[in-house]
């Protein structure tokens, strides 16, 4: 009996059929996801990455409500032109505290992951008022209304109780303190000690030029000004081609 023959018998039959395909499935999915178990750079755990402070957290949702996700990827793959551009690619541990994570599938515009710290917060200010202006050929949409939108403060400690129920550890004292640390973050002339304290590497600047309104802007630029700035890279890197 050749081959096709052999074969012709597997496909004729419902339930050989069935369980080749079971089998081969099998194979495939124990190869593709058991060494995500094992190896080193899928489980690690990183320094420096710590829960979001309320003002980051508030920008995040602000984020995925205005669906900057459906443009923008925060997701930096190990590949060479990726890294010359965005910087070092992206730990599995970076996107610990994310829920949901913002990998995104799609890149009408730029990964975000490491956009942190490239700009100036004015440069955001006018950028999401209104992105032609700062990139002429730009089709990112205008979001100038957030600078006029008060950010919703009162149900912040629900948001951080929340994410402590699906693993991010927030303390008892951060939740406690959510909606002063989150005013206090874009005041810089605030009591800012235990909010120091509490987050480590965190930026205490009003973050939209506004002081006289806690904005949806000031929440947005806390969190982009914040992506991929936690951890120290350099101690991380495997490859000496990709830092
Ligand atoms: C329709 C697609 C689209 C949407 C939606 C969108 N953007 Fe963009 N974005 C772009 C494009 C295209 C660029 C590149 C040109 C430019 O800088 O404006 C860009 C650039 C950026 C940059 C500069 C990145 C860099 O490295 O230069 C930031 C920051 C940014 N967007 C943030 C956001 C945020 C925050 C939101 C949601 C509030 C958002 N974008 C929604 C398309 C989009």
């Amino acid at each position: 009996m050749s081959f096709l023959e052999k074969h012709k018998k597997l496909e004729r039959n419902l339930s050989l059929l069935f369980v080749g395909s079971l089998v081969a499935v099998l194979i495939g999915g124990i190869v593709e996801i058991a060494p995500l178990f094992y190896l080193k750079n899928t489980i690690e755990k990183v320094e420096g990455m710590r829960p979001y402070t309320p003002l980051e957290l508030a920008g995040r949702n602000i984020y995925v409500r205005e669906g900057c996700y459906l443009c923008h990827s925060q997701m930096i793959r190990p590949f060479r032109d990726e890294v010359e551009r965005y910087g070092h690619y992206s730990l599995a541990a970076e996107s610990m505290y994310d829920h949901p994570f913002q990998w995104g599938s799609k890149r009408t515009g730029p990964d975000l992951a490491r956009v942190g710290g490239r700009y100036s917060d004015e440069w955001h200010v006018q950028h999401l008022k209104n992105p032609q202006g700062v990139v002429p050929q730009s089709i990112m949409p205008s979001y100038a209304f957030l600078a006029s939108a008060p950010v919703e403060i009162k149900d912040i400690a629900k948001h951080l109780k929340v994410n402590k129920i699906v693993g991010v550890p927030y303390s008892d004292e951060m939740i406690e303190n959510a909606m002063a640390d989150m005013a206090v973050q874009a005041n810089p002339d605030g009591d800012t000690q235990g909010l120091e304290e509490r987050y480590a590497k965190i930026s205490i600047r009003n973050f939209d030029g506004d002081l006289k309104l806690l904005s949806e802007m000031d929440a947005l630029i806390a969190y982009l000004q914040m992506l991929g700035t936690l951890v120290d890279l350099k101690a991380y890197s495997q490859d000496e081609n990709l830092r």
